[in-house]
């Protein structure tokens, strides 16, 4: 059986990554290590509730001793890493705790890892072992009108949120070049689909467009995004975890770039069509004041992943939407639970002075 720990499996692309290696594998056991931030919540995995093969436990990526004895108790073969604070806009307004759990966070797990799996006297790691860093095609920087981002490209990250997941990068790879710690890193684009946290744009749009609330667009919106179905990206991450290539950088990208007027204008077209209701309508669409150091264009070339593993982005954008739109309309409950509370201070510390 194999056995993975995956960290901020209650977030968005983690409770999916769960949805999909339960649905995929049988004989599997995952270890869900999640603090419960504003962003994980319980009932993205309410549905395994009772599922023998996930153990959820509840803590801090950050803790010495949580991570150590959990890999004492369950020995997983394998560690993905995606817990992390990940909105951008945050990370403008308050950078320090991106660095505690993006930076402090992920050495904390690598040098629990060293512990349990390196043996010092011969320099060697325990057989089958494998950690995974979950990064972002944002530790790259911005792009002009053209180019992609490549494995090779500098890092050159922007944002508090950017350059500590660059910094978590450096130390993954620093522990595979000084100790040949048996790694991975897998940079995705803009991920979108079932349980997003509604502080991003996707499901940001739909919930104010279905109670026909001002749509704050960032400026003049045409910041291109390359957007990858959240169930595409966890197909690339088990293959990363079944067949990356020790010590690789892989790229996952949807070959999906918009920009971010087209995303809310495709929003509000779906939404008018299935709610008939006349009153959503371009006219929602507020220009506000621009993100500060606001990156203008993101665009990955996934032909290393294709060519190495044979993963491609298999959810064209125009499919994965209505997919999106489906779920966020059949689950407005759950939406009007995560929005609820501090959620509303957090649009209002947010938006209230841009609107
Ligand atoms: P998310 O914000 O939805 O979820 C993050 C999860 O991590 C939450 O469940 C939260 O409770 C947990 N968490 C936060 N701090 C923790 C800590 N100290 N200890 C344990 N758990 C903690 O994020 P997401 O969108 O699911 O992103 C997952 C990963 O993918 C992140 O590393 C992010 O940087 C990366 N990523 C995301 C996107 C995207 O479009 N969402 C794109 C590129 C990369
Ligand atoms: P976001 O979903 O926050 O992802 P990221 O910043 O990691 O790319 O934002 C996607 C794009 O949408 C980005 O260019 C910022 C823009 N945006 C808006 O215009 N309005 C909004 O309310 C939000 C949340 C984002």
């Amino acid at each position: 059986m194999k056995k993975y720990l995956v960290t901020g499996g209650a977030g968005f692309i983690g409770s999916n990554f769960i949805h999909y290696m339960l649905e995929k594998y049988s004989d599997i056991l995952i270890i869900d290590l999640d603090k419960l931030t504003y962003a994980g919540n319980l009932e993205n995995l309410k549905d395994i509730e009772g599922d023998k093969r996930h153990i959820f436990i509840k803590g801090d990526i950050c803790d010495r001793k949580t991570v150590s004895d959990l890999l004492m108790r369950y020995d997983p073969d394998c560690i993905i890493n995606f817990a992390a604070e990940s909105h951008v806009d945050r990370s403008i307004a308050d950078p320090q705790v991106f660095v505690e759990t993006n930076v402090s966070g992920t050495v904390n797990l690598l040098g629990c890892s060293m512990n349990a799996w390196y043996d010092p006297a011969t320099c060697t790691w325990l057989p089958g072992k494998k950690f995974i860093q979950v990064s972002t095609d944002e530790v790259y920087g911005a792009l002009g009108s053209d180019g992609f981002f490549t494995e090779s490209t500098p890092l050159s990250p922007h944002s508090p949120y950017s350059a500590s997941k660059a910094s978590a990068d450096l130390l993954v790879m620093a522990f595979h070049d000084t100790y040949k710690m048996p790694v991975n890193i897998t940079r995705c684009s803009n991920n979108y689909g079932p349980y997003q946290f509604p502080e991003k744009l996707i499901p940001l749009m739909i919930n104010n467009t279905r109670q026909k609330k001002q749509l704050p667009v960032y400026g003049d919106g045409m910041q291109v995004r390359d957007w990858l179905y959240v169930k595409d990206h966890c197909k690339a991450i088990d293959m990363v975890a079944e067949n990356g290539k020790t010590g690789e950088v892989y790229n996952i990208g949807g070959h999906n770039e918009r920009t971010n007027i087209f995303i809310v204008k495709t929003i509000i077209e779906q939404l008018r069509r299935r709610l008939e209701d006349e009153g959503i309508s371009e006219a929602l669409i507020t220009h506000v004041a621009d993100r500060l150091g606001h990156d203008r264009r993101y665009a990955i070339d996934p032909e290393k992943i294709r060519k190495d593993l044979g993963w491609f982005p298999e959810t064209p954008f125009e499919e994965g939407i209505v997919l999106t739109i489906d779920w966020y309309l059949d689950n407005e409950a759950w939406m009007d639970r995560v929005t609820s509370g501090n959620y509303m201070k957090y649009y209002e510390e947010m938006y209230g002075n841009r609107l």
